[in-house]
């Protein structure tokens, strides 16, 4: 599905500005999500991230942020975020909508 933009930032908000940021270049707990569509997965300079995200060795786009959003320690295994992840196709769909748009600008 393509996903609401609206439904996205609220998403966003609750699950995921406690450690991230999309707008700026700004780390919390976890890496800026600016420019995060077309980077590849790890490589946030200065970021100290776990071994198994900095090896993972995969292009973020909306489908591969779709596979890890659902489960991202299944994706990533041993990866040192702390989500549960988002099992509703709806709701990653909007967020990812979302992160398109903010990522880019
Ligand atoms: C890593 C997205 C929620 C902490 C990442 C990465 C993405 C991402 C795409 C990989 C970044 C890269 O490879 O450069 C999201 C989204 C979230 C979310 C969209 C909400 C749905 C959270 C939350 C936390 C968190 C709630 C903190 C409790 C981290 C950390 C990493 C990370 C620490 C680095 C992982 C590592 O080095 O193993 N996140 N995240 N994230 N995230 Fe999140």
């Amino acid at each position: 599905p393509e996903g609401d933009y609206e439904k996205g930032k609220k998403v966003f908000k609750q699950r995921c500005l406690q450690c991230h940021v999309v707008d700026s270049k700004a780390m919390k707990t976890g890496p800026t999500l600016h420019g995060v569509i077309g980077r590849t997965s790890g490589t946030v300079p200065g970021f100290d991230y776990s071994p198994a995200n900095k090896s993972k060795g995969v292009v973020w786009n909306r489908e591969t942020l779709f596979d890890y959003l659902r489960d991202p320690k299944k994706y990533i295994p041993g990866t040192k975020m702390v989500f549960a992840g988002l099992k509703k196709v709806d709701e990653r769909a909007d967020l990812i909508k979302f992160i398109e748009v903010e990522s880019a600008k």
